[in-house]
């Protein structure tokens, strides 16, 4: 059965032993430089436009806002003397255009609604804006593209802060937007929360509904522009979901063609939680069509909805408590194991093009070779943390223990509580009073 499983599998292009970390690497750091020269076709590299050498001011409160792949978010923040955040007047709403397609109009008379109250009672507002956008030397951020299957397509190129800020005029309560990504919002919750360990640089990842990357590049190494101080360095969005160097099996194409964006963000549609699901739908699907399970799980898997992320990886981490979008299906003890062999895979392979991600991250930042100095890399995200299949987490962990350790990189994986809102805090209360134009220090 076993061996079925996987001659399926390597048939289709989905096999872990062609998968060669190093070059997976060298990949993902020409992309990496490409995008930085200005390449329109590699990896977005986007100037985050945020410092994150300037004091937190104590006792400040600052409103937030987390537009995320599933939730929004809002809530007061400050932070105390020894800079410990305090959140309040937190509320959480499904992020508009996920139920729906919204026009430009509602989508940010949508946002603007809950976050009304909370800019009347603050001098500005860090607002997470977890999706493609350029961001301005002034901290606001043009959406480019919407990632995660959000529907308001109209919302695409327009800017986002200003979009919410004219309603929060009408409203009343005209405050300045920082804008920022949420990998960028994340990576200054560990500088936040990382005062005592003298960290010598900051990653931020987030493996969610979507992925994505922030990192520390220096100036002299943006080339695409020539406005920035060459001896500064700056937060870098990699927008590394759109990573379109890693190889697709026949399963991916398939499960990607059934997408609203086919074609884009094709690394995320094989690691990120609003995918993992479909994606083990389509290789259940294709197994049926080709006879692997017994007749009748065959003709139920055929007739099946995607399996949800969540319950996917809930089943091939204890295939005997088969979830809800599972339940109806009255496997054999041989579907059951054929399933699970078919779909553990998705997994491994996650794992690994998650540490590559990373590590492609933690050396582009140059930093990490003295011990006294690691680097945080500060992970956010359900997918990562929540996902027991495969032991995700740990088998993250041990790749990237691979992958750095051989280079001498000393790093430290973190966590902080709540990293966008934190980082969303941090930017929002850091930004204003000086200006600093076009050369921010870091
Ligand atoms: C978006 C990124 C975001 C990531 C994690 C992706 O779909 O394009 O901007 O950082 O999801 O939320």
């Amino acid at each position: 059965m076993l061996r079925h499983a996987e001659q399926f599998l390597v048939d289709n292009g989905l096999r872990m032993a062609d998968l060669d970390p190093e070059a997976l690497l060298r990949l993902f750091d020409d992309e990496m430089t490409r995008g930085l020269d200005g390449a329109a076709d590699a990896l977005p590299m986007i100037p985050a436009f945020v410092t994150i050498d300037r004091p937190v001011p104590a006792d400040t409160r600052v409103a937030v806002m987390d537009a995320g792949g599933t939730n929004l978010r809002v809530a007061m923040v400050g932070f105390d003397v020894h800079g410990k955040p305090h959140i309040e007047d937190y509320a959480r709403y499904r992020m508009p255009g996920t139920q729906g397609e919204l026009s430009a109009d509602a989508f940010y008379e949508a946002l603007a609604e809950p976050l009304a109250p909370l800019a009347a009672k603050a001098a500005s507002i860090g607002f997470c804006f977890s999706y493609q956008a350029e961001v301005t030397p002034d901290c606001d951020a043009r959406l480019r593209c919407w990632t995660k299957q959000v529907q308001a397509p109209a919302v695409v190129g327009t800017m986002v802060g200003s979009g919410v800020r004219a309603r929060l005029a009408r409203r009343g309560c005209d405050r300045p937007i920082t804008v920022l990504n949420d990998t960028v919002a994340t990576l200054l919750a560990g500088k936040s929360a990382g005062v005592a360990r003298r960290y010598a640089s900051y990653v931020g990842f987030i493996l969610g509904t979507g992925t994505n990357t922030a990192y520390v590049e220096r100036n002299a190494n943006i080339r695409k522009r020539n406005d920035l101080d060459p001896h500064g360095a700056m937060a870098i969005n990699v927008e590394s979901g759109s990573f379109a160097k890693a190889p697709q099996s026949r399963f991916d194409k398939l499960f990607d063609a059934t997408t609203a964006d086919c074609g884009a963000y094709t690394f995320e549609k094989m690691i990120a939680g609003a995918y993992l699901g479909g994606l083990g739908g389509t290789i259940l699907k294709e197994a049926a069509k080709a006879g692997l399970f017994t007749p009748a799980t065959a003709q139920a898997v055929l007739a099946l909805p995607p399996p949800g992320s969540k319950d996917l990886a809930l089943f091939c981490h204890n295939p005997w408590l088969p979830p809800e979008s599972f339940g109806v299906l009255s496997m054999t003890e041989e579907d059951r194991r054929m399933a699970l062999e078919l779909c553990t895979p998705i997994y491994t392979r996650a794992a690994l093009f998650a540490a590559v991600n990373i590590a492609a991250a933690v050396i582009r930042s140059g930093a990490g070779a003295d011990p006294l100095h690691p680097v945080a890399v500060n992970i956010d995200g359900s997918t990562y943390y929540r996902t027991a299949a495969a032991s995700f987490a740990s088998r993250v962990q041990g790749h990237l223990r691979d992958l750095l350790a051989r280079r001498g990189i000393h790093y430290e994986l973190i966590f902080v509580d709540e990293a966008p809102i934190i980082g969303a805090a941090v930017a929002g209360l850091t930004r204003r009073g000086k200006p600093y134009g076009h050369t921010p220090s870091m």
